[in-house]
C-alpha cells in the first residue's frame, strides 16, 4: 500500500467524523439548524464539528460549570452546545465582534432555547474583558478561548483575572496543521500574527506558574483538518505541590 496523499488523509479523517457523530452525536435539530443558517448567512465553516462540541459539553458537565465564558461566538454553534451542560441557574457570556454573525447567533440560541442563560456581547473581546471584570462578573468555571488567534495572548491574561482556582481554561485551533512549529508561518488573511500569537500563548501558559503544572494540549483530526485544543486549570496542582502546612519560616 502507498502512503495516504493529504487529500486522501484528510477525506478518511471527515469519514471518521461522521462515524462517530451518526453513534455518538446523532441529529439534533436545533445544532444542525444553526450550523443551517450560519451558511446561509454566509458565515465562515469553522465551528468545532459535532463530535468536539459535545466533548465542549462534556467538558462543562465534568468541571461542574455554572458560569460559562466563551471568546468567539460566530453563528452560536458551540455556545448551545456549552449552554446545554449548564446547571438551572447557570450563565454563559459569549462574545463576537462582527454585528451580523452576532445576530444569526442570537436567532440560533433562541432556537435552541437557551436564550434565557445565554449573554451575547458585540464588540471585540479585549474591550468587554474589562468591562466584564469591571462590573464584578466572574469568575467563571471554564473559559473557551476561540476569537481571533492573535489575541490569544491577552485572552490568556484576562482569562486568568476572570478565574478562581479551578477554573478551567480551554483553547480552540492551538496546531493548525503543525504550523505552529514555524515562527514565521504565513496565515493568508492575518499575515504573521496568527501562529505567532497561538505561540506566544504557548509560552505564556509554559511561564505562568498558575497553570503550567496542570495544562496540556492535544492535537486532533478530523473534518476540520489537524488541529488541537489546549486544556488547563487554574491553580491546578497548587494544594498538591506546596506544603500542606505553611512553613513559619
Ligand atoms: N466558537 C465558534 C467559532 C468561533 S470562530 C464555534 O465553534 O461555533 C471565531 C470567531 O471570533 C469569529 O466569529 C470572529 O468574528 C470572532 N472574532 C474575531 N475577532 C474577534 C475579537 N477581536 N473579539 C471577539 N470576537 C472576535
Ligand atoms: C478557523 C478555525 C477555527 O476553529 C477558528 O476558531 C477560526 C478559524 C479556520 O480554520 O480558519
Ligand atoms: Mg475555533
Amino acid at each position: 500500500m502507498t502512503a495516504a496523499t493529504g487529500a486522501e488523509l484528510q477525506e478518511r479523517w471527515t469519514a471518521v467524523d461522521r462515524y462517530i457523530a451518526d453513534l455518538l452525536v446523532g441529529e439534533d435539530p436545533a445544532l444542525e439548524a444553526a450550523l443551517r443558517d450560519s451558511d446561509a448567512a454566509g458565515l465562515p465553516p469553522i465551528a468545532v464539528t459535532p463530535n468536539q462540541g459535545k466533548l465542549l459539553e462534556l467538558l462543562a458537565r465534568i468541571q461542574g460549570a455554572r458560569t460559562i465564558l466563551e471568546l468567539g461566538t460566530l453563528g452560536g454553534y458551540s455556545t448551545i452546545w456549552l449552554a446545554r451542560a449548564l446547571p438551572p441557574g447557570g450563565r454563559l457570556i459569549t462574545l463576537e465582534y462582527e454585528p451580523r454573525f452576532a445576530e444569526v447567533a442570537c436567532a440560533n440560541i433562541a432556537r435552541a432555547g437557551v436564550a434565557d442563560v445565554v449573554e451575547l456581547r458585540v464588540g471585540a473581546a479585549l474591550e468587554i474583558l474589562p468591562q466584564l471584570h469591571a462590573e464584578g462578573l466572574g469568575p467563571f468555571d471554564l473559559i473557551f478561548i476561540d476569537a481571533d488567534k492573535q489575541n490569544y495572548p491577552g485572552y490568556f491574561e484576562w482569562s486568568l483575572k476572570l478565574s478562581r482556582p479551578g477554573t478551567l481554561i480551554v483553547g480552540d485551533n492551538v496546531v493548525r496543521d503543525g504550523a505552529i512549529l514555524d515562527p514565521d508561518a504565513y496565515h493568508p488573511e492575518h499575515g504573521d500574527e496568527v501562529i505567532r500569537g497561538v505561540r506566544r500563548f504557548y509560552e505564556l501558559v509554559s511561564d505562568e506558574p498558575r497553570v503550567s503544572a496542570s495544562a496540556t494540549a492535544i492535537q486532533t483530526v478530523g473534518a476540520k483538518g489537524h488541529d488541537g485544543f489546549a486544556l488547563m486549570i487554574v491553580d491546578g496542582r497548587q494544594g498538591l505541590d506546596q506544603p500542606r502546612i505553611p512553613r513559619t519560616k
